[in-house]
């Protein structure tokens, strides 16, 4: 579809409302599925939220669990997954709210909602926490004292490794890629650039050119040669923390979904789960787990860098890692949203960006989430009947910082300004005195 996807202005967003929520008292079991103490059920499900213990949950919830290492125990569904890993560190501010999103344009009775994996934390946000939850136990268990990680200059995978592992008191080393003429110049610190810095990660640059030659595997193994001299013991991190490994973060995503569906309506169900797709890790745990589960929602992956084929090898390629026993192609739909090219944006999509976040106050990031929404949008204008009657879950994957880059091309976008006229005459009333 050539056309660009504008909203309506918010008037078109109808507002479900909040009624009174009554409190349930249960007791929480973590494989038992039931309602937790405290936990608001609002009876008319406009928000998806609870409290949960066990696994991955409220690790904020007692003093001292945020950060804390946990022995983890899968799902029942998913115990016969191999390798099952043995701990967890609680990075993430779990379970990630789960509300209606009222976008404009909607396809009739197309239900959409909105899982809030962009809250899961500030610095260390969006869908690489849950990776990382698994990632940097790993790490730790193997006794290494610095992590490795590769990923695009304003890689959030990097940022949100770089404060996990100075949270766990490991060094961290991150290969950025870049265009050939920013590789040897101070990159600057916008958007996730900053956060690194500030935490003290080390950053090596490299161009596009040499990245695209040598691969990031081969990248971070030399850097760890050159760590391992130095008498460092590093654990390297793949791009977008998408293995195996990592692939259980969205595994358990699916867990919480599963539990806040249960602790908030019981008959409610999603029929499709519509997320970003850049490395293949996300959409790997999510399918699976979605399969395995009693969620058995279809999956549906826009692609905001290489092409659906790339994407259905490498997500076979990490279940089989799992020995799931599944095709890749039978649990995901996997469709190309990367328009001009990773990173890159048509005006059209930075409109999309900003009328969301004019209608609906949700602010999606340009690189990943913007690209998915937009394409999932444009796929349910140009098949209506595919998501007729269907209730959606899209989720939002992080990545704000980011937004910080695209500032040049936002600034025509955003709303007007002026200065406030004050008649000079007008006396203060507050605080004589103070200066603000
Ligand atoms: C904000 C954001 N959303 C989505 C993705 C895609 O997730 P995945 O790499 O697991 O495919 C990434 C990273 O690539 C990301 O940083």
């Amino acid at each position: 579809m050539s056309s660009a996807i504008l909203l309506r202005p918010a008037t078109c967003a109808s507002v479900t409302t909040t009624t009174a929520a009554t409190i349930v008292s249960a007791k929480t079991t973590f494989s038992g599925l039931l309602a937790a103490p405290g936990f608001h059920r609002n009876r008319t499900c406009t928000t998806i939220c609870c409290s949960m213990d066990g696994g991955g949950a409220m690790p904020a919830a007692h003093i001292g669990g945020f950060l804390s290492k946990k022995r983890y125990d899968p799902p029942l569904w998913a115990s016969h997954l191999r390798p099952v890993p043995s701990h967890t560190f609680s990075l993430g501010h779990l379970p990630t709210p789960i509300h209606r999103w009222n976008l404009p344009n909607l396809p009739e009775d197309t239900e959409l909602w909105i899982k809030r994996d962009d809250l899961s934390g500030m610095q260390l946000s969006g869908n690489k926490v849950r990776k990382l939850e698994f990632l940097m136990a790993d790490a730790v268990a193997s006794g290494a004292d610095c992590v490795i990680t590769v990923g695009g200059i304003q890689s959030n995978h990097c940022r949100a490794t770089a404060v996990a592992a100075r949270y766990l008191n490991l060094d961290c080393y991150l290969i950025l890629r870049t265009s050939k003429v920013l590789a040897d110049r101070d990159p600057g610190l916008i958007g996730n650039l900053l956060v690194e810095r500030l935490v003290g990660a080390h950053i090596d640059l490299v161009s596009k050119e040499e990245y695209a030659k040598i691969g990031s595997v081969t990248l971070a193994d030399l850097l760890k040669k050159k760590l391992m001299d130095q008498g460092r013991k590093p654990y390297v991190i793949p791009v977008g923390g998408s293995n195996s490994l990592g692939t259980w973060g969205y595994i358990e995503a699916i867990r919480e979904v599963e539990q806040q569906i249960h602790n908030s309506c019981g008959e409610f169900q999603f029929d499709d789960i519509v997320v970003a797709c850049g490395s293949g890790g996300t959409i790997a745990g999510l399918s699976l787990g979605s399969r395995l589960s009693s969620l058995k929602a279809k999956v549906h992956a826009f692609s905001v860098c290489d092409d659906p084929t790339y994407f259905y090898n490498f997500v076979q390629g990490l279940i089989d890692g799992l020995e799931a026993g599944f095709d890749s192609h039978a649990i995901i739909d996997i469709q190309d949203a990367k328009g001009l090219g990773y990173a890159m944006n048509t005006a059209e999509e930075l409109q999309f960006v900003k009328d969301v976040a004019a209608a609906t106050g949700v602010v999606l990031d340009p690189v990943y989430s913007g690209k998915a929404a937009y394409g999932m949008l444009r796929d349910m204008t140009d098949n209506p009947t595919k998501w007729k009657k269907r209730k959606v879950l899209f989720v939002h994957t992080g990545g704000l910082l980011g937004l910080y880059d695209k500032v040049e091309q936002m600034t025509s976008l955003v709303g007007n300004w002026q200065k406030l006229e004050i008649e000079e005459s007008i006396p203060r009333k507050d605080g004589t005195g103070k200066m603000f």
